[in-house]
């Protein structure tokens, strides 16, 4: 599995994200350690804040079908360039990919990586949590 075909991966899901308020439409798409991919896309409420983001429906996805062990994240959004995630899926992410990464396409086609732990420094953890 490449980071393009991850990449691909995210814009096929994104296709079925449910956004009639921002029309803003997001994909994502993680990989296992075991090389299993699980999709997400965001889904909008009307009440707006039970919106949930597409990067937090993959990683619950695969969470809740026992999965433990992530290897890289696509985000992919239909403003077609790079999407960095909001501060409350960095929060879940880094979570329960700490050592992971996380890949982007830009409008061009370049496609960059980042490390969760350059995403999200310094950031609150079960060792702050159990001081
Ligand atoms: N959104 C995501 O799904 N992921 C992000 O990282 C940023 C924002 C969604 C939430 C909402 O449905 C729409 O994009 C506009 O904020």
């Amino acid at each position: 599995m490449t980071k393009k075909e991850l990449i691909n991966a995210a814009k096929m899901t994104m296709e079925n994200a449910y956004s009639p308020y921002s029309q803003f439409k997001v994909g994502a798409a993680v990989i296992t350690k075991s090389g299993k991919i699980y999709t997400g896309v965001n889904i909008e409420n009307v009440s707006f804040g039970a919106t949930i983001c597409a990067e937090r429906v993959a990683l619950f996805k695969a969470i809740s079908e026992g999965e433990k062990e992530f290897e890289m994240l696509a985000i992919v959004s239909s403003s077609g360039d790079v999407t960095y995630p909001c501060g409350i899926c960095r929060q879940v992410i880094v979570e329960h990919m700490r050592n992971g990464n996380i890949v982007f396409e830009d409008i061009k086609g370049n496609i960059s990586e980042l490390a969760v732990q350059e995403m999200m420094p310094f950031s609150f953890d079960e060792v702050t949590l159990k001081k």
